[in-house]
């Protein structure tokens, strides 16, 4: 499966309307990927939807689905998503106990293995290891609700991921979630994201089409891949 480059604009399905989710992933149609949130109210105290409603996400949606996991147990549930067909799995780093291994049956099953992290989670641990991930998702808020705000103090550990990505050579698609809009992606591009969740910034716009557009825009002029070497 061929993906899109960067910069990537992925709407999060959480700020869809969910009994008419058909039409939703038809209006996101110009976009990247899908951004599919499935909560267990356990790790985060929300719930959305699994396995099920995930399958007719796939079988529905126009753009290939990128899946973020906040639940636990991952290393028992994630394998069952890529096996739906999902482009990429992203489970947290809190909730599996053994990534690295996990990332491979990901893999195995044809799917992107992501791994994510919370924002009191560190990155560095993650550093000997990024060669297992295609995808890191940096968390800008704490996980489990749409429409919370932009964390930018989050930006230090993009910033150090993507030295690190770059030192390695690895092509390591680096993603932020949470409170990204027209007034934030800018900081989160030039700390190194290359994927943008986006959820209310997206759903919540009159011209969703003219929205995802805007925010690739601003994306793509402040994409300073090399500029985090330098800090
Ligand atoms: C939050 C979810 C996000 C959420 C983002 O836990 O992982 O994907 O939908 O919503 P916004 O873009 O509204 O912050
Ligand atoms: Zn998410």
């Amino acid at each position: 499966m061929t993906l899109p480059d960067a910069p990537r604009i992925n709407p999060s399905i959480l700020s869809a309307d969910f009994v008419n989710m058909q039409r939703d992933l038809e209006r996101i149609a110009g976009a990247d990927l899908v951004h599919v949130d499935v909560m267990d109210n356990h790790f985060v105290p929300n719930l959305t939807f699994g396995p099920q409603m995930v399958e007719r996400v796939q079988a529905t949606s126009p753009l290939p689905l990128d899946v973020h996991l906040m639940i636990s147990d991952a290393d028992r549930w994630a394998p069952g998503y890529a096996e739906l067909g999902a482009a990429s799995v992203t489970f947290h780093l809190e909730a599996a106990r053994e990534p690295v291994a996990l990332a491979r049956r990901l893999r195995q099953i044809g799917a992107r293995a992501g791994v994510a992290v919370k924002p009191d989670t560190p990155v560095e641990q993650i550093f000997d290891d990024l060669g297992e991930f295609d995808q890191i998702l940096v968390m800008t808020v704490e996980p489990g609700f749409g429409g919370q705000s932009f964390r930018d103090d989050m930006m230090p550990k993009l910033r150090a991921l993507k030295r690190e990505a770059s030192r390695r050579g690895a092509a390591t698609w680096l993603q932020v979630d949470g409170g990204i809009s027209v007034d934030t992606i800018a900081i989160a591009a030039e700390a190194g994201a290359d994927t943008f969740v986006a959820g209310s910034a997206v759903f919540g716009a009159d011209d969703i089409d003219a929205r995802i557009d805007q925010l690739r825009a601003l994306a793509a002029q402040h994409a300073h891949p090399a500029a985090s070497l330098e800090s």
